[in-house]
């Protein structure tokens, strides 16, 4: 069974019939709590199943509330001694990243945010993304922390940052994002402040570095999350549920859970793991007891033997999940849900993909992951709309082009069933990237969707040693962590080259080079191949006829790159081809940036089956004919024309025989091609045009397209009407514009107008890669017919939502939408008042000082350093000591005047502000202190002088807040 290749002198084992769970392999799994039989195609109201569903239970959002300022914030020139001294520390961040900064005036953000959404495409700008500006930005959130939290492990979550980020936590440089695409996730657990005192996050964010030839956005864009665990507890992404088919046909789930400690000793601790139907019984499960050594991890290890689940397929995509939990002393303190599903999975040479033994052959799309109005930050209901979008058309895969995709599309993937070809970003195998790789791969391994990791697309070292050398470097490091899955590379060339990346794979991948599928196969029987990649057409929704000046490109199915293909050429190619396992269509969806083949004024590409707003173009009925089993039949274009106007309808059809009528009269009839379908040159007049389809000689389907008369009034048709109140959940609404008989006009481009009640309105858009405007407006033209709104609710809302659109000459149109309240977990903003830290305490002097001592710049270390908040120790002796801090004084208190507040002072004695004394205590025991700010400072030094007894822990056990006179 194995063959060999010796080139170089490298010997590449062979014979890659990958069989993945069969005994050796894989299986899947899937996560959800239903078993969901997928939405019938073209169903409309399926909601949406998860959006702020916590990644575990206690995980709470972080998304609002955030301060953000667009641009750099220069960190400030350090001259003196201690100044710079400090900077070095630990908690001594500068400027924007200090763990008190005056953020006071940054407007108000909610996450998932991308600001480059907001941004007018600019002929100045990178054509790469879309025109848009993009660059350094700053994002700053104070929060606080429950006194319960204290001695539970805390971390934070975020899902991507575009592009590169640098997180600190309390002044403290704590993570460093490198890809736009990938989570960090931070353990704040050391540093964290508890009660009272502000804890503050600022992330400085680099969006003037790009990762990809395709809009990239600006910002946090994906979900934000604090979790909060027991001491010792799984860790993020810990949980591995592997299902494997055993010879005797019954199924086992090996479960590995990671788990960490923070404790100071030695922790043992039961594991359990209970695979759970869509029912939540419990159909199995096992359990074992493991140690977890102090600030270690340890690995649990157990098998759920003996089950006999239902498959998951991409046509009944039955889903289980694995809840493990972890215990001591018999109480439940951490627990951990992960998707399951159970299938087989095998990349033949000759038959290309068997799932569960049964041929597959993958009908799929590659996707970014932008969409109009919104850029990258899609909400995650958005995101499943998206998917279902493309399961109508008939589509079972999804290639996430080119880096790791948002959890929630995998999410969508497992339970709408489609499979997915889960693709790294950066091909480099340099330890910071062997970790994004990994990271990719300890996140998604438990999904049943995913049949494919992808280790790069299309590298200038493809067809070269090192190629060939990283990506046994990639793949070693994608099968440390799982074994059930191929590994694929997508190849535009070298695939001939002496040793090339191709030898390195399980299953070959081809972006386009349609033309050597056969020579490859010849040279290479044994080894498994899919289209990772193909077709590259060009079509702007709606157009029938190309017009180069104003960069347009006809939707007939003829405009296609260099290097691509018609829709309807590149699937014969791959149907024809038992051995080639699929298609992975050139793309999806339109998507912001690589405009080819255009420059200015086109701002988004012309590759999609459905434009920007996911709605259909050509090529998503000429899919549906290709790809579904049922009848289809679809007349194109539509029939509003000039009177006399040549056109050459083509009919996207799997039926045999088409017959076309014109008002009642036969214009045209005959076969049509499997591939090519039915076309006929006709002559436009106005009326009714009717397609009749034939299977074998009996009608099985009909269609027709009609000329319209002028618009008179406008409808919005949402895809839902019932939206839940988190502030995530939204609802793309449809645009369009009627004739007196109530039907769309497909021509119609008059500017709507639009408001929102009971919601907000986040993204508008109408898929023409031309328009001009940001997406973030409140009207939108309509391009071709449609447009389209997007409207999200508001968090904590409830009862009805409202969205109207007006334009001129028209009647206008509304719509109503019910949201029903949702709570979400979340962690509120911290209270606008700035806390100061930095106290400096003097040694304890015999005489009264008459005025507050003061540090020489370079003196380090006769002051103590003292945290207000922590209980002053015994000082044993008597005298005075003086505690001094210095601070920038917050842009509103500077403006407006204000307080400042010490909490808790221990001892008598004076507050000092600049040098003159502001307030007196005149008794030894715990009480605060305040002292009126006067508008105008902006710096100020706080000095307290204290009187010292051996009995008394003389000194600040309290915080100290400066707050403004207008808070
Ligand atoms: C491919 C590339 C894609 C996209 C496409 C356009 O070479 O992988 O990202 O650029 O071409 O045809």
């Amino acid at each position: 069974m194995t063959t060999g290749t010796e080139s170089h002198g490298l010997r590449v084992s062979r014979r890659r019939a990958m069989q993945y769970g069969a005994m050796t392999g894989v299986a899947l799994a899937a996560p959800g709590s239903a078993v969901f039989a997928g939405p019938a195609e073209g169903a409309g109201q399926s909601v949406p199943p998860r959006d702020f569903a916590p990644p575990e239970k206690g995980a709470r959002l972080f998304e609002d509330a955030w301060h953000f300022h667009r641009g750099d914030v220069p960190m400030p020139k350090l001259l003196g001694h201690r100044v710079s001294y400090e900077a070095t520390k630990a908690g001594g961040a500068v400027g924007a990243a200090a763990a008190v900064y005056d953020d006071g005036d940054w407007p108000l953000v909610e996450l998932p945010h991308d600001w480059a959404a907001a941004e007018v495409p600019n002929a100045e700008e990178n054509i790469a993304q879309g025109y848009r500006a993009r660059g350094i930005s700053w994002y700053r959130r104070g929060f606080r922390l429950d006194e319960t939290l204290r001695g539970r492990y805390l971390e934070l979550q975020f899902g991507a940052i575009s592009s590169k980020a640098t997180v600190w936590f309390n002044g403290i440089e704590t993570a460093h994002s490198w890809s736009g695409y990938s989570a960090i996730h931070i353990d704040l657990t050391a540093n964290a402040y508890f009660g009272d005192a502000l804890n503050s996050i600022a992330v400085r964010v680099d969006a003037e570095q790009f990762e990809g030839w395709w809009y990239e956005g600006a910002g946090p864009y994906r979900h934000v999350w604090l979790v909060d665990r027991a001491p010792v507890h799984i860790v993020t992404d810990g949980i591995h549920a592997d299902p494997r088919l055993q010879a005797n046909g019954g199924w086992s789930v090996p479960v590995e859970a990671t788990l960490y400690s923070i404790e100071e000793k030695d922790a043992s601790v039961r594991v359990v793991a209970e695979l759970l139907d869509d029912r939540d019984a419990v159909i199995a499960s096992a359990s074992t007891q493991v140690t977890v050594s102090p600030l270690a991890r340890a690995v649990a290890r157990l098998e759920i033997t003996d089950v006999s689940p239902r498959l998951w397929s991409v046509d009944a995509p039955n889903l289980y999940r694995v809840r493990t939990r972890v215990s001591r002393a018999g109480q439940t303190v951490d627990e951990r849900i992960t998707p399951c599903g159970f299938r087989t999975l095998h990349f033949d040479p000759d038959k290309g993909l068997l799932i569960n033994g049964e041929h597959v052959k993958i009908k799929g799309v590659c996707v970014h992951g932008g969409h109009a109005g919104v850029g990258v930050a899609v909400p995650d209901s958005l995101i499943w709309w998206r998917v279902q979008q493309l399961k109508r058309m008939g589509c079972n895969a999804i290639r996430t082009a080119h880096n790791a995709p948002s959890p929630a599309l995998l999410d969508a993937c497992d339970r709408l069933g489609l499979l997915v070809m889960d693709e790294n970003r950066l091909f480099n195998v340099s330890p910071d990237y062997i970790e994004q790789l990994q990271w990719l791969v300890r996140r998604d391994r438990n999904h049943p969707s995913v049949i494919l990791w992808s280790v790069f697309n299309e590298e200038p070292m493809e067809g070269t040693s090192s190629g060939y050398e990283m990506v046994r470097r990639a793949s070693a490091a994608v099968k440390a962590l799982d074994t059930s899955r191929p590994v694929t590379a997508a190849m535009s060339g070298g695939l001939f080259a002496p040793v090339n990346v191709s030898q390195a794979v399980d299953v070959v991948g081809f972006n386009y080079h349609q033309y050597d599928y056969d020579k490859f196969h010849d040279l290479h029987p044994d080894w498994p191949i899919t289209s990772s990649e193909d077709t590259s057409a060009f079509m702007v929704r709606g157009e029938w006829f190309t017009d180069e000046d104003a960069h347009v490109k006809s939707a007939d199915d003829t405009e296609h790159a260099l290097w691509g293909n018609s829709h309807r050429q590149a699937w014969k190619e791959i149907a024809t081809r038992p051995f080639v396992a699929g298609a992975f269509v050139w793309t999806g969806f339109d998507y912001y940036g690589e405009p080819t083949p255009y420059t200015w004024p086109t701002k988004s590409s012309l590759f999609g089956s459905m434009d920007l707003c996911g709605f259909p173009k050509a090529a998503f009925y000429i899919h549906q004919a290709q790809w579904l089993d049922r009848p289809v039949l679809k007349i194109l274009p539509h029939w509003n024309w000039k009177p006399g106007t040549p056109i050459k309808v083509l009919v996207a059809t799997q039926l045999d025989q088409v017959v076309l009528t014109l008002n009642g009269k036969t214009v045209a009839d005959g076969p049509a091609d499997p591939y090519q379908m039915f076309s006929a040159d006709l002559q436009f007049a106005p009326g009714r045009l009717e397609a009749h389809g034939y299977r074998n000689g009996k009608l099985v389907a009909t269609d027709a397209v009609e000329t319209t008369g002028t618009p008179v009034r406008l409808r919005l048709t949402p895809d839902r009407s019932r939206l839940r109140g988190d502030g995530a959940d939204a609802v793309p609404v449809t645009i369009e514009a009627l004739d007196s008989r109530g039907r769309p006009v497909p021509t119609a481009d008059m500017r709507v107008d639009l408001s929102v009640s009971g919601a907000r309105l986040i993204g508008v858009g109408n898929g023409n890669p031309n328009a001009g405007f940001s997406g973030k407006e409140s009207h939108v033209p309509l391009f071709n017919g449609l447009a389209q709104a997007i409207i999200q609710t508001e968090r904590g809302s409830q009862g009805r939502a409202s969205l109207s659109a007006s334009a001129a000459g028209l009647a206008p149109a509304s719509t109503i939408l019910s949201v029903a309240a949702v709570s979400v977990p979340s962690v509120a903003p911290g209270p606008l008042r700035f806390m100061i830290q930095g106290w400096r305490q003097s040694p304890v002097v015999q005489e009264k000082p008459g005025q507050p001592g003061t540090l020489a710049d370079n003196d380090m270390n006769s002051w103590q350093r003292v945290r207000a908040g922590t209980p002053p120790p015994f000082s044993g002796t008597t005298g005075y000591l003086t505690l001094a801090a210095q601070i920038e004084v917050p842009g509103n208190v500077t403006r407006n005047g204000g307080l400042i507040v010490l909490q808790t002072v221990n001892g008598a004695g004076s507050l000092w502000l600049n040098g003159e004394q502001k307030a007196e205590k005149t008794y030894v025991e715990a009480g605060a202190m305040k002292a009126a700010i006067p508008p105008g400072l902006t710096k100020l030094d706080v000095a307290l002088i204290l009187k010292v007894l051996p009995d008394q822990r003389t000194g600040l056990p309290g915080l100290v807040f400066l707050e403004s006179e207008a808070h």
